[in-house]
């Protein structure tokens, strides 16, 4: 974690950042017909995090001008106009232009010169020297008496203001893009720039993998529930994404996390639009002196799986049909013998949900990863765990009738580069 979320608790202003949105030659007028940005899930972490007062620019990607500038009206937010661009770009802000429309030419090079990455509002002194760009060469106001004119006036403005919260110390909040293989690994355990969970919590979850199940499975306002929630990190990341959350623990660390076994869950059938859990690994640690922690059970008896199964039903039942559920989960090496329980705990799922897919999440920062483990793991020939599974199971939809289809799949064989170093 960073020093950036005192420091925004502080600030007596809220920080303007800039955006930059793109449209096409198909896309532009209803832009502007409607005073109204759009863009798909991809970039729907982005447009959520946009703030009422920020700055905005328009980018046609086909015609490669960029328009300026624009102030956002509203909070970026979901199916503001659900109908704008047929349905196609649900991810929305309400703009006005500042003064009069400025038109510049060579987008391509001026987001290229200053490294303008979608994914990463521009702040500060960037923002500052990018406002130039719509002063010094305002092409439709060329004729314009410049000092006397209300739409310089207003970007000057806006310029001050950005000036008088330039803070040397504040950094680029990279909104993660979501992963696109089977493969997570991620360098923290939080993102962004306030905390997600509690890194101190044994076993806490990497946010990432919250993040990206969410922006996968979920729109904004969905309801996310954690029934094992530990410091809470399911709960954080749901804030910060905008989604409605309810998380429980047996032995809650924090107020917003509620006290309940999660054999039992407090909420209706079919209620729920996702569920994450991480539920214990087994007996390796001690979350709390609890005596219905699951964390006290050994993951070598079979009773470990009959009672986290119980998890599961309780889970199934309060998903909505066709909805998905995360469950985290890694095996145990301990005192020479090892036990899959990730595929043991896959197994169980399995009687409920279909699968939708596993991820393998790097396991970074574990206090076993030592010198002495790695020797140790070498010299008497074990693996230290690298890895834990994400299991994405979904609970099947509600259908009329099976329909039993044959597959036909019609690969596209790709040449081999000789350069891959890919087996
Ligand atoms: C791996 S931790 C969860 C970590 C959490 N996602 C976080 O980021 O902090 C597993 C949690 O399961 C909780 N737990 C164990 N048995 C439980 C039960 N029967 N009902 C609810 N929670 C339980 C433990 O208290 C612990 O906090």
């Amino acid at each position: 974690m960073n020093e950036k979320s005192t420091q925004e608790n502080t600030r007596t202003e809220q920080l303007i950042r800039g955006f930059i949105f793109a449209c096409t030659k198909k896309t532009e007028a209803e832009c502007f017909n409607r005073m109204l940005f759009g863009t798909d899930r991809v970039y729907g972490p982005i447009v959520i995090r946009i703030r009422r007062g920020d700055l905005l620019f328009l980018n046609n990607v086909n015609t490669n001008v960029l328009y300026g500038v624009f102030k956002a009206i509203s909070d970026g937010g979901f199916k503001i106009e659900p109908n704008a661009w047929g349905g196609r770009y649900p991810y929305q802000v309400k703009v006005r232009i500042l003064g009069q429309l400025i038109k510049l030419d060579n987008a391509n090079e001026i987001l290229n010169k200053f490294r303008i990455k979608r994914n990463t509002p521009l702040f500060g002194k960037k923002l500052v020297d990018f406002l130039d760009l719509f002063i010094l060469k305002p092409t439709l106001l060329s004729n314009i008496e410049i000092k006397n004119n209300e739409t310089i006036r207003l970007i000057l403005e806006e310029k001050e203001k950005i000036k008088r919260m330039i803070n040397e110390r504040d950094i680029e909040d990279e909104i993660p893009l979501v992963e696109t293989t089977t493969l997570w690994d991620f360098p923290r355990q939080g993102y962004g720039l306030t905390p997600k969970g509690d890194n101190k919590y044994p076993g806490v979850t990497p946010a990432l993998v919250i993040y990206n199940m969410i922006w996968r499975y979920t729109d904004p306002g969905d309801l996310v529930v954690d029934p094992m929630a530990g410091s809470g990190t399911t709960l954080d990341v749901c804030r910060e994404e905008k989604r409605r959350c309810i998380c429980y623990d047996i032995a809650p660390t924090r107020p917003d996390v509620i006290q309940n076994d999660s054999r039992n869950i407090p909420l209706d059938d079919n209620s729920v639009d996702m569920i994450f859990v991480d539920s214990p690994y087994g007996d390796n640690i001690r979350y709390n002196d609890h005596p219905d922690c699951i964390g006290k059970i050994s993951s070598e008896s079979e009773t470990f799986y009959d009672e986290l199964e119980k998890v599961m039903k309780e889970c199934y039942r309060i998903l909505k049909p066709g909805k998905v559920l995360g469950w985290l989960i890694g095996d145990q090496w301990v005192k020479n013998k090892f036990t899959p329980v990730g595929f043991k705990v896959y197994q169980r799922l399995c009687k409920y949900f279909e699968p939708v897919d596993i991820i393998v999440v790097a396991r970074r920062g574990q206090i076993s990863h030592t010198n002495l483990w790695n020797n140790r793991a070498r010299r008497f020939n074990f693996f230290l765990r690298g890895f834990k599974y994400l299991l994405i199971m979904r609970k099947p939809p509600v259908t009329r009738e099976k329909v039993v289809r044959s597959r036909k799949i019609n690969w596209t064989y790709y040449e081999r580069n000789r350069n891959s170093v890919e087996k």
